[in-house]
């Protein structure tokens, strides 16, 4: 592992928010100018293809923050937006569509780069493509900076940082959630659906150059089965999310883990009927966008830009439990917090990339294209708690 080479301070800004005039961007740059002032004062920028729509966002944020004009499908525009800050905080999705290109820019400018996807397929070909530049370079391309998969990834590295050391671990991962979804997250579902076949072909890419494990380690998922566990008073169903991806990569990069590391992830529901109508309703969507008809039928379903009501967000929630085993203790701990998907995602996405713009010294020291956990650890662990979020052990 490679440590970061020190970024000018020359740089005008020490982060920006591209897509800041979407959905989530707005959350995460209504986030950064509602928070007290940093010492000293943090400087940074909103960015966007629209600079009408940047001007009308500046007025609403009432803070003085530089504008950028850039389009994801314009290099010269991003390479200029990337030379002039430490930190890229992208929200411009779907990212298998817009994602690469800000990527690069980033790698090459030596920028580091936080996005909130949850494409394992746009993750998958960015590991391939710029792990091994970016490591080299020293510069932290950090997907996954959302809901997916902090929560998770957090959750599980502060579960096994409560068992001992060096000791072969199990972990599992019981996530319930209540919330809307933007448009932006609807087009990214969509989007991923129609495209399994690319995504396994990714996944295999990526598990052909997986970064080795050191010594004897071993690192693989518990193989989750659907059943009820009484303790939990729910049915626990296998969650083929990115997030289990995600906590097994933080475990392959950090010895903490222990020499044998094992992570399970599930969905917890109450009642069957629930499960059984979350399943129809997920496999009907699916099969609609394996088609294109059907599936431009299934985009129109939300209008661009769109997204849950304050009101409907203040009454969003989050819980993951977590279940920790290891050299003969047992632990249990919690991560919860407000909305998943929008105000807690801006959150996140907002404090990883303060962590990775003002952090610098207290940042484990992984470089390349690597997970919230390995990049930021206990770093973004303290910031996540000050700014609310729940990290706690129950017994
Ligand atoms: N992991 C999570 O938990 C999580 C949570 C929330 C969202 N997300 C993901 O975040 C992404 C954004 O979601 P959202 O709801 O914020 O979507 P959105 O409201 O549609 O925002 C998308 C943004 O991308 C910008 N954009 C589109 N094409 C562009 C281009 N060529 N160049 C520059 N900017 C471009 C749009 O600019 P304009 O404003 O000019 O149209 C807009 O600002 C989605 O991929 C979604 O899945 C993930």
């Amino acid at each position: 592992m490679r440590y970061a080479t020190v970024v000018s301070p020359e740089r005008p800004y020490d982060l920006v928010v591209f897509g800041a005039t979407g959905f989530t961007g707005r959350l995460v740059a209504e986030y950064l100018a509602a928070r007290p002032p940093l010492d000293p004062p943090l400087r940074w920028a909103v960015a966007g293809r629209d600079l009408a729509k940047l001007e009308a966002l500046r007025k609403a944020l009432g803070r003085k923050v530089g504008l950028i004009v850039a389009d994801a499908g314009d290099p010269t525009s991003l390479a200029r937006m990337a030379e002039v800050t430490r930190v890229v905080a992208t929200t411009v999705g779907p990212y298998i569509r817009y994602g690469d290109a800000v990527v690069r820019a980033c790698v090459d400018a030596g920028t580091d780069y936080a996005d909130i996807t949850g494409e394992p397929e746009f993750v998958d070909r960015t590991i391939v493509r710029y792990h091994d530049v970016a490591e080299a370079k020293g510069v932290r391309v950090v997907n996954c900076c959302g809901f997916d998969s902090v929560p998770h990834d957090l959750g599980a590295f502060y579960t096994v940082r409560q068992l001992p050391p060096s000791v072969p671990i199990r972990v599992e991962g019981f996530v319930r959630t209540r919330g809307g979804l933007s448009a932006g997250t609807w087009t990214s579902a969509l989007d991923a659906f129609a495209r399994t076949a690319q995504t396994r072909r990714a996944r295999r890419a990526r598990m052909d150059t997986q970064i080795p494990l050191r010594g004897e380690r071993k690192v693989a998922s518990t193989r989750p089965q659907l059943h009820y566990e009484p303790r939990l008073h729910g049915w626990l169903v296998p969650l083929p999310t990115i997030d289990s991806d995600v906590v097994l990569r933080s475990a392959r990069i950090d010895p903490r883990y222990g020499p044998e590391f094992r992570y399970g992830h599930y969905l917890r529901v109450r009642r069957f009927s629930t499960l059984v109508a979350g399943a129809a309703a997920v496999g009907g969507v699916y099969l609609g966008a394996r088609l294109a008809p059907t599936r431009a039928l299934l985009r129109r379903a939300k209008g661009a830009g769109e997204g849950p009501s304050p009101e409907a967000r203040a009454r969003a929630r989050f819980e993951v439990l977590f279940h920790g085993q290891g050299g003969g203790r047992t632990v249990r701990c919690r991560v919860a917090g407000g909305d998943p998907g929008y105000d807690e995602t801006a959150k996140m996405l907002a404090e990883s990339a303060l962590c990775l713009a003002r952090d610098r010294k207290r940042l484990p020291g992984p470089c390349g294209v690597v997970t919230p956990a390995a990049a930021m650890g206990d770093a973004l662990l303290v910031r996540l708690q000050a700014a609310g979020l729940i990290f706690e052990t129950l017994e």
